[in-house]
């Protein structure tokens, strides 16, 4: 996601912010630029590409200045360019601000100020911040730093915004609501700003983390720091040790970024349906597609393309939008699709889902299906991706970079849009009441908090890893659309851990695989509570009667499991439609600990790549 670095003293800006951006490298980005006040001037250098990139355009001018502030950008509204590039400025030129997160209502806000005359240069949601800004600070004759805090009463999102302005040659102000932003207070009474702490650590241990709704106003000619909440009531900082090192930090104290990402899914789920759907007005939207909707009702059929994980994902898809839109879907491996000569016409819509939004097989399978007349649509987490690029429309996963191999968040976010989309079809074509509507909307906005409570799970997780690090295989079980959530596990243990792993529908187990069950195979059963529970309880009994392992994935308060299993993993109670959207969280934990028992290497498995884009 897009990393903030600012620094206000008496250095030269320019290198500590450009150092403090290749610190934040690895949180992925597509863009980067600067903002500095030199001599009077507010300069500003902003380049699509690598911080390198930039570092080499900016070095061609004579950068001084002792305020400047920088940005990294993962594109959420609008390609990867240079003007989409922060930091954005106002129309006069004195305000520069950079941002990271998302502003749910900058479209209406965007309206507004273009009714006001204001014209946008980018397709960015920050920029309707700084003309915001520039608006009130006119209209109501208050500092820019006033304006800010006036103008995020007007804001809906997430944000960690920092700005500066040339008629304040002395004066930052930073704010955040979602997006983490941190203060180092420095030891020659100057300040570093940033998304975490990584850039700050080498100049200082001194830290305050800014909370929800505070605005940091940072002064060198009164006082250096004051903290405000956006009601402009002063706050004492509170300022804290650093305790963690560089290497760390990187992880966000996390030992790997697999790790890191699996904790981070609460947000990343949040952040997929922010602004896709209101539970109180009973409306759910994807705005990406809404002008195929009637596309996809009337198609003769969806036809999801994908590799890897991101087809299982795909397959809970098949299930949602059946089962809630009652539209023909057919799910096919991307390298197969697109080598069989498939039946494909302008009478289908063929939807790729790739987290990279690079991997050859889907974009070839995308292409095939275009040159037959097909619609095809995409869902990526990359925004300005290949995929991307070549569909006539998809909507973005917003999941934030995922820099472990092994897709963890990117699969619920991917689970997430397919529910949304489910959801938005059946309220189009009328499969679905607004009473059902507003119960599956109000559960969907209840899951970022189950994955908490489901994380809080970890320690169990890993105590029942530590029986099962050693075994050569294991079988994963499931129905319905927990069938694809046990063919999801499965390749977690594999690819990470290295153990063969098989993903079975819970019936199809005495169709073959059950003469492999012994006391050396453990079988992982998400058996929660609906439909088939039965019938999954009786595959159980199955694997028992052969002195199989169970481990069981069960609804909280579940009983009857708990007495017939070797181990039970508690998830809360949900719609069964979203089951997959918790009941992945321990599989994904318990291959992770086998898998750092096993002492693999966690981040980049032997023989994978994060993207494979080739064939
Ligand atoms: C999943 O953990 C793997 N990294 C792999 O299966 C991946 O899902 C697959 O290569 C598809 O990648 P994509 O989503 O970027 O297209």
């Amino acid at each position: 996601m897009c990393g903030i670095v600012a620094y206000i003293g008496k250095k030269n800006a320019f290198p500590v912010v450009l150092k403090g951006l290749k610190r934040l490298e690895y949180r992925g980005y597509d863009s980067a630029g600067v903002a500095l006040l030199s001599k009077g001037n507010l300069l500003v250098y902003k380049k699509a590409g690598k911080v390198s990139n930039l570092e080499d355009y900016a070095n061609q001018f004579d950068i001084s200045g002792h305020i400047g502030i920088g940005h990294t950008r993962w594109a959420t509204h609008g390609l990867p360019t240079d003007i989409n590039a922060h930091p954005h400025v106002s129309m006069d030129g004195t305000i520069a601000l950079i941002h990271n997160g998302i502003i749910e209502n900058y479209d209406s806000l965007r309206k507004e100020l273009i009714n006001q005359g204001y014209v946008f240069k980018s397709e960015t949601d920050t920029e309707v911040l700084v003309h915001l800004i520039d608006n009130i600070s006119k209209k109501e004759k208050v500092w820019f730093g006033e304006a800010l805090r006036i103008a995020l009463h007007y804001v809906i999102g997430a944000y960690a915004i920092v700005a500066i302005s040339k008629d304040y040659p002395n004066r930052l102000v930073a704010a955040r609501k979602s997006s983490p932003l941190v203060v180092g207070i420095g030891t020659e009474g100057d300040f570093y700003l940033a998304s975490d702490a990584s850039p700050i650590v080498e100049y200082t241990k001194q830290v305050v983390y800014l909370n929800d709704e505070e605005i940091a106003v940072i002064d060198l000619e009164n006082d250096g720091l004051k903290l405000y909440n956006i009601g402009d009531q002063q706050k004492t900082p509170y300022i804290q040790q650093l305790e963690l090192e560089l290497e760390a930090l990187e992880k966000g104290g996390y030992e790997h970024f697999m790790l890191k990402e699996i904790y981070e899914q609460p947000r990343s789920i949040l952040d997929c349906f922010r602004g896709r759907l209101n539970t109180n007005e009973g409306w759910v939207s994807l705005r990406g597609i809404r002008e195929y909707e009637d596309k996809m009702i009337q198609a003769n059929r969806l036809v999801i393309v994908a590799c890897g994980t991101s087809w299982h994902a795909g397959l809970v898809g098949e299930y949602l939008i059946e089962d809630l839109a009652r539209i023909n879907v057919e799910v096919e491996y991307a390298s197969e699709f697109r080598y069989r000569n498939p039946i494909i016409d302008e009478r289908d819509v063929v939807i790729a889902i790739s987290q990279s939004g690079e991997t050859a097989d889907t974009l070839a399978a995308l292409e095939l299906a275009k040159s037959k007349g097909a619609t095809i649509l995409g869902i990526c987490n990359v925004v300005g991706s290949s995929i991307s690029r070549i569909t006539d429309a998809g909507s973005y996963t917003h999941a934030g970079p995922e820099i472990g191999v092994a897709s963890t968040k990117a699969f619920t976010a991917q689970v997430t849009i397919l529910a949304l989309m489910a959801l938005t079809l059946a309220q189009k074509k009328g499969t679905i009441t607004q009473s059902a509507l507003h119960t599956m909307l109000a559960e969907l906005e209840s899951i970022p908090n189950k994955v908490k409570r489901v994380l809080e799970s970890n320690g169990h997780i890993e105590r029942i890893a530590a029986q099962y690090k050693d075994v050569s295989n294991a079988l994963y079980l499931g129905r319905g659309n927990s069938f694809p959530v046990a063919l999801e596990g499965a390749l977690k243990l594999k690819e990470i851990s290295y153990i063969h792993a098989e993903g079975y529908p819970a019936a199809e187990m005495k169709h073959g695989p059950i003469a492999l069950i012994d006391e050396n195979m453990p079988v992982f059963v998400i058996a929660t509570q609906g439909n088939s529970y039965e019938k999954v309880v009786s595959n159980i009994q199955e694997v028992k009667a052969r002195k199989g392992k169970i481990i069981a994935i069960v609804t909280e308060g579940d009983i009857h499991v708990r007495e017939i299993a070797d181990e039970v993993i508690e998830i809360p109670e949900t719609n069964e439609c979203l089951v997959p959207l918790l009941a992945t969280i321990p599989l994904q934990l318990l291959s992770y600990h086998i898998a750092v028992m096993r002492q693999c290497n966690v981040d980049q498995p032997r023989n994978l790549a994060k993207s494979v884009t080739v064939e």
